[in-house]
């Protein structure tokens, strides 16, 4: 198979910065936020397969080997259903911290399948195009999960309705909406992240996290900000990574008690979120949050956003 239908020679995309989990949806809920994201360029070459020719914005921590490069193993994904005979060149641009729990790996993946689809003339739909990234998620953190690169995708707040094979859900929200965030300058890997969780729940914990999740996409469909406000809390997942993020206790409460909706770690952090009700509330409460870390020397970055409803964009294509 070849790409006949389409002329174009190459392809810029952008993907955008994603909060996973949302406390209680673990590997089940995420969304898009504004700002951060990363822009994948994708090239025909007469080389065949797929080469990584450059990324900026990573400090020289990711791999341009694409079978170990989360962006370079969903493009072999996608051009192993889609063989070409020629090759394709990337070139990325990170724009959000590694391993900060704001799904860098899964945007890079996103904007270059996102990029390759158009270059190809769009032979696949979002849900196939889902599935070639999240082998990139599989390489970077050991699990193949969804609640970032759906996301990052196709916009909004997203769940995961089916895995195999892959349904996708969007979720109304309450158009004020509004996300505090912080990223303390450490790194969490996602896969060691993933390590430290148990393998089994008690009886009790299942109901709890089970209540929770339901309760949360009841409130995301019924636009009901008090039902909402108690779902964030993750009886038993996230627990097991607070240890992992300094102050976590401290920051949490503040926002909480300066009426942030929820709050807790983006996915496995040590990034942290806070829901809140309005952009002010977002921009109060982050300043809040930030203090803590601030006052005790420790470098951390802040901003708010609301949720990012387009997703992965094209922006540029010749
Ligand atoms: N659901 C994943 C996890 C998200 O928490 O491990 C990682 O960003």
């Amino acid at each position: 198979m070849d790409s006949t239908c389409s002329q174009l020679t190459e392809v810029t995309a952008f993907a955008p910065a994603t909060i996973a989990n949302l406390g209680t949806g673990f590997d089940l809920i995420g969304l898009a936020i504004e700002g951060p994201g990363d822009t994948v360029c994708v090239r025909r070459v007469d080389t065949p397969g797929v080469l990584i020719s450059k990324i900026e914005g990573d400090k020289q921590a990711l791999p341009l080997h694409p079978e170990k490069n989360t962006a370079g193993v969903a493009a072999l994904a996608f051009l192993k259903e889609y063989p070409i005979e020629k090759g394709v060149q990337l070139e990325i641009k990170k724009n959000m911290p590694l391993c900060s729990g704001l799904g860098s790996s899964s945007a890079s993946a996103v904007a270059t399948v996102k990029a390759l689809n158009t270059l190809m003339g769009n032979p696949f739909s979002n849900e196939k195009l889902l599935e070639f990234a999240r082998e990139g998620e599989r390489i970077a953190s050991g699990a193949a999960h969804l609640d970032n690169v759906a996301p990052s995708l196709l916009g909004g707040i997203t769940y995961i309705e089916n895995e195999y094979p892959i349904r996708i859900q969007s979720l109304p929200f309450p158009d004020d909406l509004y996300f505090a965030v912080i990223t303390p300058s450490i790194e969490i890997h996602t896969g060691e992240a993933r390590k430290i969780l148990p393998k089994e729940v008690p009886l009790n914990k299942v109901i709890e996290h089970s209540r929770n999740v339901a309760n949360m996409l009841l409130g995301f469909l019924q636009k009901d900000l008090e039902k909402l406000k108690s779902t964030f809390v993750d009886c038993y997942i996230q627990t097991h990574r607070t240890r992992l993020i300094p102050f976590y206790d401290e920051v949490i409460k503040q926002a909480l008690c300066e009426g942030a909706l929820g709050a807790g770690i983006s996915g496995s952090g040590p990034s942290l979120f806070a829901a809140c009700i309005s952009e002010k509330k977002a921009k109060d409460i982050v300043l809040k949050m930030a203090h803590t870390f601030q006052e005790n020397q420790q470098e951390v970055r802040y901003f708010t956003s609301p949720v990012n409803s387009q997703g992965a964009m094209i922006i540029k294509s010749t």
